[in-house]
């Protein structure tokens, strides 16, 4: 394992580092998404592209969708791909309930809990970093909403603060979208979750539900939203017209550090890349003075 961050610059490096993931939709017996998307073949793709990461994430956090259909069979083999990826990464898994989801099954087959249907929430302490989960979903329907029952809670959560601050998870992002789908489909009374996270910790929400990676702030709070692990929307088209693609999916590395956070877009593609860098080379510039680095990398020539 390659150390996570060397420092040649003014920041130190950062705090804890975050994989975020999102919209995995798998099914029973891998049907094909909307008879079309191979969705176990596309998760393991990106597994595949965290194991190579060469680095030693904190958590993994997979905002909602997790299954298309709520089904056992879909939990448990989601379950089989992802827990033997993040044990050898010695990471928790923090799961997020989507509009796909379905509390029951998932808190029976994925989370080893009673099959109630009370949200699936939850608190988790990544060594001082504070990552609670929001169930943002509302049973029969593809909305999302969060309850007063829910909004107390969370409250009551955030009264005290933590060490290295709060990243919330959750799967409606709080944010506009520019597509008629998603703005149906939003976070419904989202000034209610503002009042709750004003002056509070919260120096992060995490989301996922458009299928496509974007950002933007909500009560001043920086929302990032990873794109889907499953299909993507292809936004490269009039608003109206957008529609999934088998392409671009993507995870987001998430950087915490002491006085801002960076959300990086990994793309799960299979391309040659350069090879000039490498350990050996970091080795080098570790060696030199910091004169002597910048002569050796910065200079024009
Ligand atoms: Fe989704
Ligand atoms: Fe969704």
């Amino acid at each position: 394992m390659v150390a996570a961050s060397v420092q040649f610059g003014q920041h130190a490096p950062a705090r804890r580092t975050i994989l975020h993931l999102s919209d995995t939709h798998l099914l029973a017996d891998n049907a094909p998404l909307v008879g079309t998307y191979d969705t176990a073949a596309n998760l393991d793709a990106t597994l595949r592209r965290v194991e190579r990461l060469g680095t030693q994430p904190d958590a993994l956090v997979f905002t909602g969708d997790l299954t298309d259909l709520g089904e056992p069979e879909a939990y448990r083999a989601l379950r089989d791909a992802v827990e033997p990826v993040a044990e050898a990464l010695d990471a928790p898994i923090i799961w997020v309930a989507g509009n796909h989801d379905e509390r029951g099954p998932m808190r029976k087959h994925l989370l080893d809990r009673e099959p109630t249907e009370e949200p699936v929430v939850s608190v988790h302490d990544i060594g001082g970093l504070r990552i609670v989960a929001l169930d943002s979903s509302v049973p029969g329907w593809h909305h999302g909403e969060l309850d007063a029952a829910q909004l107390a809670w969370l409250a009551e959560v955030l009264a005290e603060p933590a060490p290295l601050g709060t990243l919330l998870a959750m799967h409606h992002p709080p944010l506009p979208c520019h597509l008629p789908v998603f703005d149906i489909l939003e976070l419904r009374d989202q000034p209610a979750l503002g009042e709750v996270i004003a002056d509070t910790d919260v120096r992060g929400i995490l989301a996922g539900h458009l299928h496509y990676s974007t950002s933007g702030t909500f009560a001043g709070v920086p929302v990032s939203v990873a794109a889907a692990t499953c299909y993507t929307m292809d936004i490269s088209r009039p608003a109206v017209e957008v529609n999934g693609m088998d392409a671009g999916q993507s995870f987001h590395l998430t950087h915490v550090y002491a006085d801002t956070i960076t959300h990086s877009v990994v793309p799960v593609v299979e391309a040659p890349s350069g090879d000039f860098f490498s350990q050996e080379w970091v080795d080098h510039m570790a060696s030199l003075t910091p004169e002597a680095r910048l002569e050796a990398f910065s200079r024009k020539r």
